[in-house]
């Protein structure tokens, strides 16, 4: 059902596997399930009407908290280190200090820029971000049956909250890792909480210590639906202990010639160019 509405959009490179791994989510039933998601372009959409929809960091960078010259500097960053963020030719590892590079640069400007706590819901609010289609009904198919829901993001947790506060709801079951941001006793911007939490940096490594104590809280729950758009986003899941099924759907909105080969090999649904969650959403209907 899903190929048709699809229209060849979905690849699976192994039918076999994957109808196993959702009969055993199924079999498993929703008191052995979780799910670990990415935000950028995994919840919210990677572009719309044909324009590219900003990310967390982007919400911010192309705000009024920068001047004219600061945002210019920051759409240079991007312009440069996305390009080796999704290059085809590079190594993880090759990528992984650019990437250092970028979110510490941008920090820092942020930080000097001294951004205070209540921009950030004036940002949101004048951003182009939009969550994908039916990606509130998730959020609630999931909450109504206590499937914690785990939002693993490299972006700004302040921003995506405020994303979520506005455009659907912060319901009980969700956790976000992410980077917190850290204000003084004026609600200005003095730094980052914790570890870097960048695109290729999304594993166990990353995990704070309440993460830790999320995951120690659910140790049951043993089945788990991944969800992301980046191959840094297939180690999400390397902290959870004993794992049973963890089925894989990886998003592609960019390069999808070179990167569909990959995406293929490496996670268990593929889509291209999805601007909605249809697919979890059918694959949760059918275990909760
Ligand atoms: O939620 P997710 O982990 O996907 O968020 C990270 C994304 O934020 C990266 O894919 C990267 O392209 C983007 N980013 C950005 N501006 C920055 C740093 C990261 O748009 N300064």
């Amino acid at each position: 059902k899903m190929r048709e509405e699809k229209g060849g959009k979905i690849f699976i490179k192994d039918e076999d596997v994957v109808s196993k791994k959702i009969q055993n989510l199924i079999d498993g039933g929703v008191d052995s399930f979780q799910v670990i998601s990415d935000f950028d372009r995994t919840l919210s959409r990677a572009s719309y009407n044909g324009e590219k929809c900003t990310t967390c960091h982007g919400i911010l960078e192309s705000s009024i908290v920068f001047n004219e010259e600061t945002q210019k500097d920051l759409a240079a960053l991007k312009k440069r280190f996305y390009a080796i963020e999704i290059d085809p030719t590079m190594t993880i590892e090759e990528k992984c200090p650019y990437m250092v590079e970028w979110w510490e640069t941008a920090h820092k400007i942020m930080i000097k820029s001294k951004v205070k706590r209540t921009s950030i819901q004036q940002a949101v609010t004048e951003s182009n971000v939009i969550l994908k289609d039916n990606c509130k009904e998730m959020f609630q198919i999931l909450n109504q049956n206590s499937v914690p829901l785990l939002i693993f993001s490299a972006g700004i947790a302040d921003v995506l909250m405020e994303v979520l506060y506005q455009k659907s709801s912060f319901l009980p079951n969700i956790k976000v890792v992410s980077n917190f941001m850290k204000f003084d006793e004026n609600g200005v911007l003095v730094g980052f909480e914790g570890e870097l939490i960048h695109v290729y940096n999304k594993n166990e490594g990353a995990l704070t210590d309440s993460a830790y104590w999320y995951f120690e809280d659910i140790k049951h729950r043993h089945n788990i639906c991944l969800l992301g758009d980046s191959m840094g986003d297939l180690h999400m899941a390397d902290g959870v202990p004993d794992v049973n099924t963890c089925l894989k759907i990886g998003y592609l909105n960019e390069k999808v010639e070179h990167l569909l080969p990959r995406y293929i090999d490496a996670w268990d649904i593929v889509l291209v160019d999805d601007p909605t969650m249809d697919v979890a959403n059918v694959l949760f209907a059918a275990i909760t």
